[in-house]
């Protein structure tokens, strides 16, 4: 590969965030040559630091990755760090100044990358500053990345938006959704258009209904603090559970590149019924866990937990029916759900297909299973089909079997972090893995009314036992359309052990 010329200046150099996803994925692209001589990294934050320090971080950060001193120091040797304060203009003279001088010195080209890996309430005066003290220069390539959160609600986020559109255009924009830079996500599309066999088979005719599961093993740790003022509707369902649903239920993009893929996600992000306050509630339910023992091991409430308020209202698992009001998809609801402490950690698509109408076997033998095609995201990475067979031997009875596939254990150990991927699209221009802002602005649109819904509730949080698969109302959710959720434990990450 030929390594990218090219300027890093990254707000909130010395958080965790950086730490801990900004800077291996980098030393990745170094090992693996897209990054080499020709660029540098411009570390700001409020604290004072010499870049002496700044490198011992960058040296620590990186630890688990490196294969020598030599190489690791010589990356750590491209690593800059100036003190920084994002509302004072004059902070911004420096920083120019001393990105004139690594332009020069690393043959950079004037391409500019920059990171704002802090607080969403700077994006707006940063990206004004960049413009205004003549940091962006129009010379090579200039892109900002961001994280999430982007907004709270629909006004927040548009709020955000104009600020960031007044400087940049939306294709110089990334959003991270890190759900997009995964391996298995990026397959979806694979397994959907790359097989006839399925493809034929993705409409209402033939699905049944669609089950999206995001199950997280964790608890909030010692995000408390953040939690609190998002809940699981916010944190996972607005972003990461609404991408993966609107490349599920896409139309078939008459091409596979960024504009005609966003293009088809926004239509189906947009065919999703919008619901009525009432009907918000009647189709979404939330959750909050309590104190639970699994395998001999206590886990402490939500509440309990560090930075939570004890009597607090925010919801930890949430989960809903999406209707989509389109040819293709009417009738076939699509359900979500994702939680904080549930049974194991699992994100998982079920796309359940329908009862054969004409059942040859009926009241012979066994009711035949459903087809399920289930897409592993993590932490197994995989496929399975649930067919039926025959049971060996005498007699006829029908035996639900598994065909599957899953990447191996070894191809999982490395598996490219899904950062590092994103990263490389950001280097290259290609925003197709990244969150657009007619889908957040959607996605905003969706969700608020549930949330408003939630919050004129007077009624007391539905909760769950740690380590559950959520409360009660979930699975009344699919009981009341007669279905219920297709779950099985994942075998194959246990036998991992
Ligand atoms: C983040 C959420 O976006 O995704 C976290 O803010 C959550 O609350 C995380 O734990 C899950 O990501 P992953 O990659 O560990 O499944």
């Amino acid at each position: 590969t030929e390594s990218q010329a090219v300027l890093f200046t990254i707000f909130g150099a010395t958080g965790d965030l950086a730490k801990r996803k900004l800077y291996p994925s980098l030393f990745r692209l170094y090992k693996k040559g897209e990054l080499a001589d020709n660029f540098a990294v411009i570390g700001t934050a409020r604290r004072e630091w010499s870049d002496e320090f700044y490198r011992g971080v960058i040296l620590d950060s990186i630890k688990d990755l490196m294969r020598s001193k030599t190489e690791a120091e010589a990356f750590a040797s491209h690593f800059y760090y100036q003190s920084h304060d994002v509302g004072d203009a004059s902070h911004y003279i420096t920083l120019k100044e001393l990105g004139e001088k690594l332009k020069t010195q690393y043959k950079t080209l004037g391409n500019q990358v920059f990171f704002l890996a802090m607080a969403p309430q700077f994006f707006g005066t940063i990206a004004e500053h960049l413009k205004s003290e003549g940091i962006l220069t129009g010379e090579g390539f200039e892109r900002i990345v961001i994280e999430k959160p982007f907004g709270t609600s629909y006004a927040t986020a548009k709020a955000l938006n104009d600020s960031l559109a007044k400087v940049f255009t939306e294709e110089q924009i990334f959003r991270i959704d890190h759900y997009l830079g995964k391996e298995m996500i990026q397959a979806v599309s694979a397994v959907r258009f790359a097989n006839p066999i399925f493809e034929s088979l993705w409409d209402n005719q033939h699905i049944d209904n669609v089950q999206i599961t995001f199950a997280e093993f964790i608890g909030v740790e010692d995000r408390g603090g953040y939690y609190e003022t998002s809940g699981a509707l916010k944190d996972m369902i607005q972003n990461h559970v609404l991408q993966v649903l609107s490349l599920i239920a896409m139309e078939k993009p008459s091409k596979f590149d960024e504009a005609h893929i966003v293009e088809q996600k926004v239509k189906a992000l947009k065919a999703i019924r919008q619901y009525s306050p009432s009907e918000a509630l009647e189709n979404f339910v939330r959750g909050q866990y309590i104190s639970g023992k699994f395998d001999g091991e206590a886990y402490k409430a939500y509440r309990e937990e560090d930075s939570v308020s004890p009597d607090s209202q925010t919801e930890t698992f949430a989960a809903g029916k999406f209707v989509i009001d389109n040819e293709r998809w009417a009738g076939v609801p699509f359900y979500v759900r994702s939680g904080k402490r549930m049974t194991e950690k699992g994100t998982r698509i079920n796309i359940v297909f329908k009862k054969s109408e004409d059942n040859l076997f009926a009241g012979s033998c066994d009711e035949p299973v459903q087809n399920v095609l289930t897409i592993y995201i993590q932490p197994t990475e995989g496929f399975s089909l649930s067919v039926n067979g025959k049971a060996a031997g005498q007699g006829f009875h029908l035996d639900p079997l598994r065909l599957s596939f899953r990447h191996d254990s070894e191809f999982l150990g490395n598996s490219p972090e899904a950062y590092e991927k994103l990263f490389l699209d950001v280097l290259k221009g290609d925003g197709t893995n990244f969150s657009h802002w007619e889908e957040a602005a959607r996605a905003w649109e969706l969700i608020d009314v549930v949330r408003n819904a939630w919050d004129e509730q007077t009624s007391a949080l539905p909760t769950y036992t740690a380590r559950s698969m959520g409360p009660k109302e979930a699975f009344d959710l699919l009981a009341r359309d007669g279905r219920e959720w297709t779950w099985q434990p994942d075998v194959w990450y246990r036998d991992r052990g």
